[in-house]
């Protein structure tokens, strides 16, 4: 039995198996790596003839969706189903949420109809927490995004990403650039590349856009877009995340654009083969170059693909510990 501590303890079953995937936070690092190294396998199933494969046959995914989504609900969707479970996705917007049935209520009713496990997206910090630790002991809870507090499965992918295009951590410089107050995105990537070892995590922001406390993620902050930059490997752009930002944080979208944007002028300052990341959507000409994100150093696209592969692996695994999380309870119960 692997110790565990109380970040990870509702995250990992006795044996040290996923069975929720809420955060990156507390994870360690074989866990980490044996998503990616799962998700590369699951990789080569968007190319084949018939894409799916009967790992899940017979289990039911319930996607639920409080906030908007495109690419992380869709590959979601797209996950399920090419591991052949079956999957529902909830439009909670036309849903009896919205006739102020309360977040538990409305999962206890879906996980009666014998949902194995949620991905679960809502805009307050902790939720999907907070359902892992209330709801029926049988059921995983993915998150899929929470708030400004954690994207675990984009982090995932971006991880993935940068593996594949740059071989290992150990050696390569990261910069994430823009809103990283707001962004879940930024935090889930930052506690990803420490774990992983990434010896060189750099920030660049407004000092309006950065969080407090972020010197507790260890790591290196700029405001100046040439400096931050300097011969980086990896360069991830952060969407204005204006739905969640006070007023009054920023001049202006143009001034911002000339001072962090990334154009094809600051790009020049990373190495000549970095990586141009963004986990979308993309707002072209407020943080990003239009050309640039369709240029030759853009994985933007890349990373929606890897996307796909990476939530395989977290369902499939999630479904796995769960299992066996279940068996172990039963054991201890006779
Ligand atoms: C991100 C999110 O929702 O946090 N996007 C995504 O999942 N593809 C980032 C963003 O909305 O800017």
């Amino acid at each position: 039995m692997i110790p565990l501590n109380a970040k990870c303890q509702l995250q990992l079953n006795a044996h040290g198996q996923l069975q929720h995937f809420l955060s990156i936070d507390g994870l360690p690092r074989r866990l980490l790596t044996e998503i990616l190294e799962t998700a590369n396998s699951f990789l080569e199933v968007g190319g084949m003839a018939v894409k799916n494969i009967p790992l899940l046959n017979g289990k039911t995914i319930c996607n639920v969706f409080f906030e908007n989504s495109t690419r992380t609900r869709t590959t979601f969707e797209i996950a399920a189903r090419r591991l052949s479970a079956d999957v529902i996705t909830l439009n909670m917007s036309t849903s009896s949420a919205s006739k102020g049935e309360t977040l538990l209520d409305t999962l206890r009713n879906l996980q009666a109809m014998a949902t194995d496990m949620f991905v679960v997206r809502h805009s307050h910090s902790g939720a999907a927490h907070f359902i892992a630790e209330h709801i029926y002991p049988q059921v995983s809870i993915i998150n899929g995004g929470d708030g400004q507090h954690a994207h675990p499965t984009q982090s995932m992918l971006d991880m993935l990403t940068i593996r594949r295009h740059k071989g290992d951590f150990e050696n390569i410089s990261v910069a994430i650039v823009g809103d990283i107050l707001h962004s879940r995105v930024a935090r889930s990537n930052m506690l990803a590349l420490k774990t992983l070892g990434c010896p060189d995590i750099r920030v660049i922001a407004p000092k309006t856009l950065l969080p407090i406390g972020i010197g507790q993620y260890g790591v290196k902050i700029y405001t100046n877009m040439n400096q931050g930059l300097q011969d980086v490997d990896v360069v991830i752009m952060l969407r204005l995340q204006r739905e969640r930002m006070a007023a009054g944080l920023l001049p202006s979208e143009g001034e911002f654009y000339q001072i962090f944007g990334l154009t094809t002028a600051s790009l020049a300052s990373a190495k000549p083969n970095a990586i141009v990341m963004h986990p979308g959507p993309i707002n072209r000409g407020v943080e990003i170059e239009s050309t640039l994100a369709d240029g030759p150093q853009s994985v933007i696209l890349n990373q929606v693909t890897y996307g796909t592969a990476v939530r395989m692996a977290v369902l499939y695994m999630a479904m796995q510990g769960q299992t066996i999380h279940c068996q172990l309870q039963q054991e201890n119960t006779h």
